[in-house]
């Protein structure tokens, strides 16, 4: 049933970014000035319904295969189209007609607009609690991106099972969303606003965690989170005493990650070569890794660099021979600790 309200929602109700009621779907992240380059270059009929609430955009995306799951109007589809370049190839999937059918009435735009000789972009009708009906061969993604949307699913945990399934080993899932510092009562899910908005169907942050290691994920990293103000007196009185992130995670798929950062005396030194990222770059929000020198890692940080797409950029200091204990600080930040852990605050809308 909210699966039907969410469509009601996002096809005919809002018309538009303005149109929503809180700041919860809205994109308040400090945006780097080439990815503010890529967007001004999408056209203003998709970037008029964008509902999301962070920036998908990781590091090294140049002919990588990507699904972004609830893709909309496919503001951030036709972003990455750009940045994968015409090696690479984005693929949206969306349940509501609407939304998606305006996505693809700007596919060729785009690509002409990129001066791709086709599209690299594909739209497809469909459920995100059901990627395995859809035309995706499993293990063939290098990245699944999502704005926005896991939220609004009665079904989380079929979610990020299908993505583990998808993607490729080291492949990472990465996203963003709205979470509750608290379990919510599931009846607020019944409220089409508080649903539509991002804010009913939001998870207990700590649950989150758990259903991202249940189905695979065993060390969620947190990117980037801010807090969520919610203007509305009658909506948030209507949640009681919640309060809500907007946060950024990104989970990679390797086997065998362990449940905690463990020290095997490992460590890292970046080389560069990312664009973007010539002088330092962000693994997390913990990890901010300077070009050249030496950073001691626990052995999940050490197995993520080693083995997904930034392996080339990275020299790697050690091995899993020797366990020195736990590895302090490292894997165990969380939003609502702390505020906005990147400096971010909350504010007025987009
Ligand atoms: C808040 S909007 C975000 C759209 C887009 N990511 C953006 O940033 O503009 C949520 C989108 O997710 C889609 N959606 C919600 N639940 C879904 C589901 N279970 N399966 C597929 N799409 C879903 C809606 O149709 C809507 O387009």
């Amino acid at each position: 049933m909210s699966i039907e309200m969410v469509k009601e929602y996002y096809g005919r109700t809002l018309k538009g970014s303005d149109d929503l009621q809180t700041d919860a779907c809205c994109d308040l992240d400090a945006i780097p000035p080439h990815i503010r380059t890529v967007l001004s270059e999408i056209h203003p009929d998709v970037t008029a319904r964008y509902y999301g609430c962070g920036l998908v955009v990781p590091e090294k995306l140049e002919g990588a295969h990507v699904l972004d799951l609830g893709c909309g109007t496919g503001r951030d589809v036709f972003a990455l189209a750009k940045l994968v370049g015409p090696t690479g190839s984005v693929t949206g999937v969306d349940m509501t007609a609407e939304q998606i059918g305006l996505a693809r009435e700007h596919e060729q735009w785009h690509a002409a607009r990129f001066g791709y000789d086709a599209p690299n972009t594909r739209f497809l009708d469909g459920y995100i609690e059901g990627l395995d009906a859809l035309d995706i061969a499993p293990g063939s993604l290098d990245i699944i991106v999502s704005n926005c949307v896991i939220n609004l699913s009665p079904d989380k945990e079929a979610v990020l099972k299908g993505a583990y399934r998808l993607l490729k080993p080291g492949g990472e899932i990465y996203f963003s969303d709205v979470y509750a510092d608290r379990r919510l009562d599931a009846r607020l899910r019944d409220d089409p606003v508080l649903l539509g908005e991002c804010l009913a169907g939001a998870l207990y942050w700590n649950d989150f965690l758990t259903l991202a290691k249940q189905a695979g994920f065993a060390d969620p990293r947190l990117v980037t989170n801010r807090p969520l103000a919610i203007g509305d007196p009658a909506i948030a009185e209507k949640l009681g005493g919640a309060s809500f992130h907007s946060a950024t995670y990104r989970l990679f798929k390797i086997e065998g990650l362990e449940g905690s950062c463990e020290d095997y005396g490992q460590a890292v030194i970046y080389k560069g070569g990312v664009r973007h990222a010539e002088h330092r770059f962000t693994l997390d929000n913990h990890h901010v890794i300077e070009k050249g020198r030496v950073f001691p890692v626990c052995g999940n940080t050490f197995r993520m660099l080693k083995e997904s797409r930034f392996a080339p950029h990275f020299e790697f200091i050690g091995d899993f021979g020797t366990h020195y204990g736990i590895f302090p600080g490292c894997g165990t930040n969380i939003p609502f600790m702390g505020g906005a852990a990147d400096g971010e605050t909350s504010g007025a809308c987009c």
